[in-house]
């Protein structure tokens, strides 16, 4: 039975992580770390927390209470998805992202050699997953090959320059101590409670408010789209059967301009209030209430500094090796999220109003 340490699992993918493993291995034991930043919401946790799954409410960087837990619960598994993931704040205030994602790493690793390896709290199988991101690897022009395992690394902005030195510390945990680490590069996830700042739920949730839909620079940029439920499918396998010490990128093959992408949010939001009164009474400010088309909103914007050109995964180690194969076509996803959406307002308007954060703050005292 594994009993695991699941960080950051308030947040976008490591809640649905969560919440695919309760279902999938309902016998695991699950203790998630999460210090609740802006982008983290214990409302994301609703319906899986019980004795079996806790959430402790805490910073990575708190060393010796990372090791408590490591003790106190018999911890044999770590996945490690805790960090600042949006790019956009890594270029107007990059501290965070070096406190949270090396820093944070780094305290986690030297949490998990005391108790795992000098104290010989390990069980045999222990494991250390660490969750990163494809930009590790940099832009890519309609040319290049897509990303293996074997690219050279070359980030380019300070978030994916951060999750690259965490990832080379958790290599060299590894190396240096025989720690048993695995780590995911994956591509863009969307799908349910990714945090309204990032392009899918940013979209969604201002053509329903009429307000502008803003695309950086030409809107050519390329994006590999995955729904999150396989990514938690990739990280699952990669913690049954990986090879202890490698690295497994996961993505969808699933390669799309912003604008398009946009456009076709639009064009989905648009069929359903064609036959939704009850959508156009709640959304009156959507241009589909008025008999327009969504994406009249699309405004172009400055680019954004050092953006990127294109992702694209070569998934073939992980098909090949895992057996790994995404279960949710993009035209199902897309869908799904959209519908998430819809059915979830509670869910975003506290997040988009303040009320959520202002719940938390006054847990706090
Ligand atoms: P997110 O921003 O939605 O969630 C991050 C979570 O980490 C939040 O709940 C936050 O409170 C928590 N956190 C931040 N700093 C912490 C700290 N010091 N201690 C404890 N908790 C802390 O991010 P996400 O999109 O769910 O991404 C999760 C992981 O997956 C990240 O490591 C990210 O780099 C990686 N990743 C994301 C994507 C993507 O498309 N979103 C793709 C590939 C990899
Ligand atoms: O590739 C994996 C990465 O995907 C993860 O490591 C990151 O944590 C995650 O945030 C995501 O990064 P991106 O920068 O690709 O995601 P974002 O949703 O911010 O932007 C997607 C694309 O859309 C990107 O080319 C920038 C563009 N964009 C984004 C926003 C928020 C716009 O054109 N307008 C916008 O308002």
């Amino acid at each position: 039975m594994r009993s695991m340490l699941v960080t950051g699992a308030a947040g976008f993918i490591g809640a649905n992580f969560v919440r695919y493993v309760r279902e999938q291995h309902p016998d695991d034991k699950i203790i998630v770390v999460d210090a609740l930043t802006y982008a983290g919401n214990r409302h994301n946790l609703d319906g899986v927390l019980d004795d079996q799954c806790q959430l402790m409410h805490a910073d990575i960087n708190d060393t010796d209470y990372m090791k408590q837990l490591l003790r106190d619960h018999k911890i044999n598994t770590i996945v490690h998805f805790a960090a600042e993931s949006h790019v956009d704040r890594s270029i107007t205030g990059p501290d965070a992202f070096i406190e949270a994602n090396i820093m944070g790493t780094y305290s986690l690793l030297k949490a998990a050699r005391q108790v795992w390896q000098i104290e010989e709290q390990a069980p045999e199988d222990h494991r250390f997953h660490h969750v990163s991101t494809d930009e590790v690897y940099g832009t890519l022009s309609m040319q290049d090959p897509a990303f293996t395992e074997e690219t050279a690394y070359a980030p380019n902005s300070p978030y994916s320059a951060s999750k690259a030195s965490s990832d080379f510390l958790v290599r060299s945990y590894h190396h240096t101590y025989g720690m048993q680490v695995t780590t995911s590069n994956c591509s863009n996830n969307y799908g349910p409670y990714h945090f309204p700042e990032k392009l899918i739920p940013l979209v969604i949730l201002n053509v329903l408010y009429g307000k502008a839909l803003p695309i950086y620079g030409d809107g050519k940029n390329i994006r590999d789209w995955l729904y999150v439920e396989d990514h938690a499918l990739g990280i699952d396998l990669v913690l049954q059967k990986g090879r202890v010490g490698e690295t497994y990128n996961i993505g969808g093959c699933n390669e799309w301009t912003n604008i398009d992408i946009v456009n076709l949010i639009c064009s989905l939001i648009d069929k359903r209030f064609e036959t939704s009164q009850d959508l156009r009474n709640t959304y009156p400010e959507c241009p589909a209430s008025q008999g327009e088309a969504s994406n009249s909103l699309i405004t172009y914007v400055t680019d954004r500094a050092g953006h990127d050109f294109r992702y694209a995964i070569d998934t073939h180690k992980i098909q090949s090796e895992l057996g790994y194969e995404p279960k949710v076509t993009f035209e199902v996803g897309i869908e799904k999220t959209l519908d998430w959406y819809l059915e979830n307002s509670d869910w975003w308007q506290a997040v988009l109003d303040g009320s959520y954060r202002a719940e938390e703050l006054s847990k706090a005292g």
